[in-house]
């Protein structure tokens, strides 16, 4: 893993804006991982800039993100298909036929997470994916567990996760307690792995990810195994280490 810590949350989002710049334009149909959640806004900040400054364009971009609520409308202010739109997609020129974020209620479950990391090997792959860190070391939707589950899958959301994302929810019973994400398996066949991380409450989970034991009670220690991440922190979330 390479660490890269810098003072400032801008900072942080122009640098891996940066990596995301350079494999878009080594590739003729980049395949770029979208999270969601507030620590990317500033590298998404980073990208719309540089796609109006005509650095990057996206229309040869096909965009796959992590994860999806489930039990709320993609449409819902909540959903991260929402959130998607409003902090990148609607500012840039994706096509909206190469956006893909799991869709949060399918039919049937097993063959839509069949379905959708299938898409992705269609694809090829990939290119580079970004992560954010839950404060107990999820990353996309895997929660601490037994085991590592590899594709993409539904699951049941953890109290820590529900006590820090529901502050985006009128209330804590209308934060969905359940969620499609990509399997562990999925993160880890990106090509190339950004993760980012600020602030004093990411501290543990980054401590656990780079310097604890790679296993399922912190699912980000998994990236020890992946060949290409860099993690981008700030001073706070890299204190522990
Ligand atoms: C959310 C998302 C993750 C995200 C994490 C941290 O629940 N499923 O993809 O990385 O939690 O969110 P934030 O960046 O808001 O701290």
């Amino acid at each position: 893993m390479e660490i890269k810590i810098f003072d400032t949350y801008e900072q942080m989002g122009q640098f891996a804006a940066d990596i995301i710049e350079e494999t878009m334009k080594s590739k003729d149909k980049p395949i770029l991982g979208f999270a969601t959640g507030a620590t990317p806004i500033s590298t998404y900040n980073a990208l719309i800039e540089k796609y109006r400054e005509g650095k990057i364009s996206f229309k040869s971009v096909t965009s796959f993100n992590l994860d999806e609520y489930c039990t709320i409308d993609r449409d819902d202010k909540n959903s991260y298909y929402t959130f998607m739109h409003e902090n990148l997609f609607n500012h840039v020129d994706i096509d909206e036929k190469n956006v893909n974020v799991p869709c949060g209620n399918p039919e049937n479950v097993v063959e839509y997470c069949k379905g959708y990391d299938n898409s992705i090997e269609k694809m090829g792959g990939v290119d580079v994916q970004i992560l954010g860190i839950g404060r107990n070391g999820h990353i996309g939707f895997n929660e601490p567990s037994d085991s590592f589950t590899m594709g993409t899958y539904k699951v049941e959301l953890t109290q820590s996760t529900i006590e820090a994302n529901k502050i985006y929810f009128p209330n804590e019973d209308a934060m969905p307690r359940q969620a499609i994400t990509m399997g562990i398996g999925t993160i880890m066949k990106a090509k190339k792995i950004i993760l980012l991380a600020n602030g004093e409450s990411k501290a543990h989970a980054i401590h656990d990810m780079v310097k604890g034991d790679v296993s399922p009670k912190c699912p980000a220690s998994v990236l020890q195994n992946h060949p290409n991440v860099v993690v981008i922190l700030d001073k706070a979330a890299a204190s522990l280490l």
